[in-house]
């Protein structure tokens, strides 16, 4: 059994390299130590995709790996920790623009590891035909806003509390991190 000090310090030392996977069942575990690490540090004010039991978390393995169109959901993962998450939604319901979720594991931060799931979920995005991802933010979340604007979002107000923010796949440097 791990405990959650050993696996914070796992997490901390596992940096890079990443490798995305989509979520398949051998993730779940990780996903949900990863989330319940979210909710720990009282992000899961800012990011709450979806209920984070592991049923929900199984259901959500099968539909990103069966047959058909569908949501992607995706693990960031290195030396067999999941270290981020991120999301594709919308097509499942129907609408043509998907919108974007990430996460990154409060002890992986400030290495780029976001960053590197944005570029991949945009190259999963721009793999499925789609031009246009967009996004949520409570504006108080700075880092996230940066994060974004460093990648090209527009923003426009969402309410009172949040942003939404577009990208424009199209253009070559578009949604680059380098
Ligand atoms: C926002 C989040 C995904 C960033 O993850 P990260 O792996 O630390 O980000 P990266 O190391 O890839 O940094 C990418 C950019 O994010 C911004 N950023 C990251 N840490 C930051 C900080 N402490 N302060 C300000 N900006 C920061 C910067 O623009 C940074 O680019 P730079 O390194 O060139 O300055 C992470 O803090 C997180 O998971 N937060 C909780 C969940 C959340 O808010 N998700 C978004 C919901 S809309």
């Amino acid at each position: 059994m791990t405990l959650p000090g050993e696996e914070q310090s796992s997490i901390a030392a596992a940096v890079p390299p990443v490798m995305f996977h989509q979520l398949a069942p051998a993730w779940v575990d990780g996903l949900g130590a990863l989330l319940a690490a979210l909710a720990a540090a009282g992000d899961d004010r800012l990011f709450h995709p979806h209920p984070r039991d592991s049923a929900t978390l199984r259901r959500l393995a099968d539909v990103a790996t069966g047959p058909g169109e569908h949501d992607e959901y995706h693990v960031a993962v290195s030396s067999g920790a999941v270290l981020a998450y991120g999301l594709l939604r919308g097509w499942t319901e129907g609408y043509p623009v998907p919108s974007l979720g990430v996460a990154v594991h409060p002890a992986a931060r400030g290495r780029g590891v976001a960053r590197l799931m944005m570029d991949h979920l945009h190259a999963v995005a721009r793999a499925r035909g789609v031009r246009r991802v967009r996004l949520k933010v409570y504006r108080d979340n700075l880092r996230a806003l940066a994060l974004y604007r460093a990648l090209g979002y527009r923003m426009e107000p969402l309410g009172g509390r949040e942003w939404c923010g577009l990208l424009d796949l199209d253009s070559p440097v578009s949604g680059s991190a380098v």
